[in-house]
């Protein structure tokens, strides 16, 4: 049974339909409010704009309001791409032409002029976000939103045998890398460690804000490191993050 939400758009309010994993995301107003801007203002000369990983259309409701002349929404889940399509049809004005594709967005590229991709986690470890916006940049030439994926470190007093997900506020990590989104994304990542136990911080700038680390949008994840390098897969899972042993180190 969908769920009818009010959030607050660069456009004013809008009523949507969306599932129990929707309105939880839209809970966290700063994740929301930043991608709707950033996408807002991409899309306000016209053009095509897609959204990769679209869930019930919120991102693809703003762009069609706001100048895209065409809009597509990828979702890989059937019920959300049903919402999403049901959302862009109260919301889209009538010269806008919108498709919900139901499909993995790592498979079948979509030509657009923008895209946004908020298939982001911590490290960009679990989601699809690194595929899905290589395969595009490889077939075609679009601009990515968000332009930049921050990855940082701090300090913890003591984190678990095993790597922890928390909710954590990002805004006094140290950065250790900008991703640019714009150019083809390395698969592996390994981050230097200085301290025995360390969070590890993923976040989008907005306004000058650090927008990430909710239990919702890119949590902290605590690793005890030893001091010891972090190596990983993007796309990989979990399981692909380890320390790397003092022997390899040298
Ligand atoms: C974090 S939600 C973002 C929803 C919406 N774009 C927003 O910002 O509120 C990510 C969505 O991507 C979808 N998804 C995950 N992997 C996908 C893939 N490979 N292809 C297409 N959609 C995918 C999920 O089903 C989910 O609805």
């Amino acid at each position: 049974m969908p769920l009818r939400v009010t959030i607050e758009s660069p456009m004013g309010p809008l009523k949507l339909l969306v599932d129990h994993y929707q309105h939880d995301l839209l809970k966290d107003e700063d994740r929301t409010t930043a991608l709707m801007s950033m996408v807002s203002e991409a899309v306000s000369s016209g053009g095509t704009f897609a959204d990769l990983g679209a869930g019930t259309g919120p991102l693809a409701v703003v762009a069609a309001l706001s100048g895209a002349e065409r809009v597509i929404a990828v979702e890989i889940n059937p019920r959300r791409a049903k919402l999403a399509e049901k959302n862009l049809r109260r919301y889209a004005p009538r010269d806008v032409k919108f498709e919900v594709v139901t499909a993995d967005a790592t498979e079948k590229p979509v030509n657009a002029d923008v895209i946004a991709c908020e298939m982001l986690d911590t490290l960009l470890l679990e989601e699809d976000f690194v595929r899905a916006v290589n395969v595009h940049l490889e077939t075609y030439d679009p601009e990515v939103l968000p332009k930049e994926v921050h990855v940082g470190v701090e300090p913890v007093e003591t984190a678990p045998p095993h790597p922890r997900y928390e909710a954590r506020d990002p805004s006094g990590a140290e950065v250790l890398e900008i991703v640019d989104t714009n150019r083809p994304i390395p698969e592996k990542f390994r981050y230097e460690t200085r301290w025995d136990s360390v969070a590890f911080h993923t976040w989008i700038e907005w306004d000058g804000r650090r927008i990430g680390g909710s239990e919702v949008f890119c949590p902290a994840l605590t690793v005890f490191t030893r001091r010891r390098p972090v190596v990983g897969v993007r796309g990989g899972g979990l399981e692909t993050l380890h320390v790397v042993d003092a022997a390899r180190t040298r």
